[in-house]
């Protein structure tokens, strides 16, 4: 993998501006999302401060389960019926939850835009690649069928599908999975959103076109200036190509700081962890499983979500929960961080 070891980090870390700086584009403060019946109603997401600003890209990376395309989805309110968002979510300044139909519209067609897990299940297979792709920029007026078509072969061409004008006319089962996920990416761009989501985009993909998306996905948002937030269980993917990251657990986020100091030196175990649990592809490394299994937000108890999964845990553990806190250059949620430090180092590899 490619480290990322840019040294144009924004001071931001995902999560504030600096004075003088302009607002971030999204901005997240005690975000909470629950789910369920009103009777016995479940956390899902807890408490999550995150920001993203113009051309910063932000990785949120945790396990199955943590949360992530629920924070991103309230975002971009597109929460599922019986589930809620909680807290402050601004987008320029504007409160995202307080939005009336109308605004609301215009964000989702206008200021963000969301790459999707599984091109196939977000595509019609009864509609052409060309209607998927104009449809919505046409609906809104912002540019008509002839425009749209023509950005969209223009996109295609720069995401590197050949025989753009043809592929309008294709239907989504006639297009390989790499090819469908860069149609996904020239979807997205097309209406020119200033911050970008990219839930997961290339899970469905081999390893080899992984990287090209990801390359493409990297290079058009630096180009334009657009926000970037990655999602993603894959830690060396994340690192690649962000410039902070954001590491989830149990619906809330546990460390926060510049790519290249959280993967090059974490400081919270399960950060750790995760590190010292994936294959290196270049060194024969001694791999350590996280022990036990993840936990939901709604099944930690009063302590720390990790407690019981950590090697480091105390009483005070178990029944204090840590809250995000500055550390050095980064964000970190765990009671112990700065005594065990020297023990979270990446492993030796052999
Ligand atoms: N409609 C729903 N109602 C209630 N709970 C849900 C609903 N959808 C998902 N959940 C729960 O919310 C939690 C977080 O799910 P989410 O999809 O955000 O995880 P994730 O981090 O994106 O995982 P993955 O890496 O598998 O995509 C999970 O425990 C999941 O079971
Ligand atoms: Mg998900």
């Amino acid at each position: 993998m490619t480290e990322n070891t840019s040294n144009s980090t924004p001071q931001s870390y995902g999560t504030a501006t600096t004075a003088g700086a302009p607002p971030a584009l999204l901005r997240m403060q005690a975000v909470g999302v629950t789910a369920g019946p009103r009777h016995d109603r479940k956390a899902i997401v807890r408490d999550v401060d995150l920001a993203v600003g113009a051309g910063e890209s932000v990785g949120l990376v945790g396990e199955s389960g943590s949360g992530k395309s629920m924070l991103v989805k309230a975002a971009m309110r597109l929460l599922p019926s019986r589930v809620d968002a909680s807290g402050d979510i601004s987008f320029e300044g504007r409160p995202v939850l307080g939005f009336s139909r109308r605004e609301l519209s215009a964000y989702r067609s206008r200021d963000v835009a969301l790459i999707h897990q599984d091109p196939r299940a977000a595509t019609n297979p009864l509609r052409t690649v060309g209607d998927f792709l104009t449809e919505q920029v046409v609906a809104t007026g912002q540019l008509t069928r002839r425009e749209a078509a023509e950005k969209a072969c223009a996109l295609m061409e720069e995401v590197g599908v050949t025989e753009p004008g043809h592929r309008l006319t294709q239907y989504p089962h006639e297009l390989s999975g790499g090819l469908l996920q860069r149609m996904m990416i020239v979807a997205a761009l097309l209406p020119s959103p200033k911050l970008l989501f990219a839930d997961e985009p290339t899970t469905a993909l081999d390893v080899t076109v992984q990287s090209e998306v990801m390359a493409i996905i990297k290079e058009r948002t630096a180009q334009d200036n657009v926000g970037l937030l990655f999602i993603s269980h894959d830690l060396d993917l994340a690192a690649a190509v962000t410039d902070s990251l954001a590491v989830m657990y149990a619906g809330t986020v546990v460390e926060r700081g510049a790519t290249n100091r959280v993967y090059s030196r974490p400081r919270h175990p399960y950060t750790a962890a995760l590190l010292a649990c994936r294959p290196s592809p270049t060194a024969v490394a001694r791999l350590t499983p996280i022990p036990g299994r993840p936990v939901a937000a709604f099944e930690a108890g009063p302590g720390c979500a990790f407690a019981d999964r950590c090697r480091f845990t105390t009483d005070q553990c178990r029944i204090q929960r840590p809250h995000l806190r500055p550390l050095e250059d980064r964000m970190v949620a765990c009671h112990r961080a700065e005594e065990i430090a020297d023990a979270l180092e990446p492993a030796e590899v052999s």
